[in-house]
């Protein structure tokens, strides 16, 4: 029986400058679950979140699995059990990006399935934005969806911070910026934009971890890569990157545990 860990960050909004909340609460992040189930409809995963108890739940991509025939029913009936209970976030990463870019080969299935999940209640982000207040902490919550070309093997292509204002608009001045951004190679062009706080994953934690060297390879294939699990900072703004729930293509994980984040934000 596999299972996933839980990763704790204590999270200073004054630090950014932003006026903290009047008591501290808690966010769970998820990512790259792939549409595994930890038990029956995700019933261990739903169990551990009960026990953060949230504010609200943020996805940080790759739920399900673009293939042939994809399935996301394990996806699917973890978001009907998320929206009984908490306001939840969504913004898509390449694989459902993949799904609502290419129909010809994927016929209506992201339709379906984006259909499916606002019809619970998510708040899904394809290049947008909520502004939402935990106790009087002013927060705008931002989905990004980077170009697919982004995910592409071989040379990495280059984002510059205002490709990222083009898609989404310019940063909220008063609110804390939240970022939703599923592939953490951009972090210089989020944080240039302005996110105080940018959550991704897509790394699956690098797959295997080493001593000192961190995460090996990334989906792209790419050996050694900069972001892979864990907490980073530049210019003052932070990012933390999710080793993620599931896998795909190489269903391996060699010390780096699947992982669920939760942030508590004071
Ligand atoms: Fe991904």
């Amino acid at each position: 029986m596999s299972e996933f860990k839980v990763t704790r960050y204590k999270l200073r909004a004054e630090e950014s400058g932003r006026r903290g909340p009047d008591a501290p609460f808690s966010l769970v992040v998820l990512s790259d679950l792939h549409n595994k189930s930890y038990g029956d409809r995700n019933g261990r995963l739903l169990q551990e979140i009960r026990e953060q108890n949230p504010a609200a739940v943020l996805v940080a991509g790759d739920m399900l699995t673009s293939s042939d025939s994809p399935q996301y029913d394990a996806a699917v009936s973890l978001m009907d059990e998320l929206t009984k209970r908490y306001p939840v976030y969504y913004a898509n990463g390449n694989h459902e990006q993949r799904l609502k870019g290419c129909p010809e080969k994927y016929g209506d299935s992201y339709a379906r399935y984006s259909d499916t999940i606002r019809s619970f209640g998510v708040h899904l982000l394809e290049n947008g934005c909520e502004h939402v207040e935990f106790w009087h902490m002013q927060v705008a919550i931002w989905g990004y969806e980077l170009p697919l070309e982004c995910y592409r093997r071989g040379r990495m292509r280059a984002l510059a911070a205002g490709q990222v204002e083009s898609a989404l608009g310019e940063r909220s001045q008063k609110e804390y910026n939240i970022l939703l951004a599923h592939n953490p190679m951009y972090f210089p062009a989020y944080a240039a934009w302005g996110a105080d706080l940018t959550l991704s994953g897509h790394m699956h934690g690098g797959i295997v971890r080493l001593p000192v060297l961190g995460g090996v390879i990334s989906p792209q294939f790419r050996l050694f890569p900069k972001y892979t699990r864990g907490l980073y900072e530049l210019d003052g703004k932070k990012m933390i990157v999710s080793a993620g729930l599931g896998s795909h293509t190489i269903p391996l994980r060699i010390n780096n545990p699947a992982q669920l984040v939760v942030l508590d934000i004071v």
